[in-house]
């Protein structure tokens, strides 16, 4: 008898389910543990990154570049960015699923913070959010947190703004930087579960990581965060051109991936494939 067998990888589906909490993150920055955090925005992406040990993975509005071909993360929706988080959620058993609030969904008011998130958390499954900003957002915090939803504020540079912030700039240089750590401590105390902070001088990713009590997740902030967080196309290789300074490729997808398309395009041309072994 032929033993029927899923095209699809169903591993994780049979996986105990036992997600990663917020209050471990927090043992963890009490223990020193540093852990690593990853974007991810479909099925395969999530499932290798969880089975890797990624402990959190963040559905982020970096998908308006990465997933949909936008310049920038502004054009991103949140019709769009929640069928990502949904193929995150769905297909994960262990790792918090972040997701990213995009720009326009949350700066009106706190009130439209918490419908955005809301959304986020019932139609899509996602664990915790993340918005980008700093003390200004303090009263949406406040409101997401009293609502129970864990969100992480984004500090440093914050892409949403890259038009009021004159570009891709390193923020909290000189008098700036304890500008960034009172934000960091009033976000803290607004209900933050956790920062991100994104491209400040170390010294400074250090003295805000020293000056909360909850996680830090550093990219381009130096070795001192409790985490660090890359966007997973840059970390593996797939993204083409000059990369920030702050990234690290791991491998170079991007040409075994041209490699296997190219050799599968001169197999069929030269009607090697497909071969007896893949036809009935
Ligand atoms: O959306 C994103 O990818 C981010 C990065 C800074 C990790 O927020």
């Amino acid at each position: 008898m032929t033993e029927h067998t899923s095209p699809y990888d169903t591993t994780a589906l049979t996986k105990p389910a036992t997600r990663l909490r917020i209050p471990q993150l927090k043992q963890m920055k009490v223990e020193g543990r540093k852990w690593a955090m990853l974007t991810a925005y479909d099925m395969y992406s999530a499932v290798i990154f969880e089975d890797a040990g990624i402990p959190v993975l963040l559905v982020g509005d970096s998908a308006s570049n990465n997933v949909f071909g936008n310049d920038s993360t502004l054009a991103v929706t949140v019709d769009e960015l929640l069928p990502l988080v949904r193929a995150v959620t769905r297909s994960t058993r262990r790792a918090l699923v972040i997701a990213d609030l995009p720009f326009g969904s949350y700066q009106v008011s706190p009130e439209q913070c918490l419908q955005t998130a809301v959304r986020f958390m019932k139609e899509a499954g996602a664990h915790a959010v993340k918005i980008e900003g700093g003390v200004e957002l303090l009263p949406h915090i406040a409101k997401l947190s009293v609502s129970g939803i864990p969100v992480m504020a984004h500090i440093g540079f914050t892409p949403q703004m890259e038009h009021q912030l004159g570009g891709y700039r390193v923020q909290g240089r000189g008098e700036d930087g304890q500008r960034l750590i009172d934000s960091a401590k009033a976000l803290e105390a607004a209900g933050a579960f956790a920062l991100l902070i994104e491209m400040v001088p170390g010294d400074v990713g250090a003295a805000i990581t020293q000056a909360v009590a909850i996680p830090t997740v550093g990219i381009g902030a130096g070795n001192q965060c409790d985490a660090q967080v890359l966007v997973w196309q840059d970390m593996a290789g797939l993204r083409q051109g000059r990369l920030p300074r702050f990234v690290k490729q791991y491998a170079d997808l991007r040409s075994v991936l041209q490699t296997a398309a190219r050799d599968f395009a001169d197999d069929v041309q030269a009607g090697t494939f497909p071969g007896p072994e893949h036809t009935f």
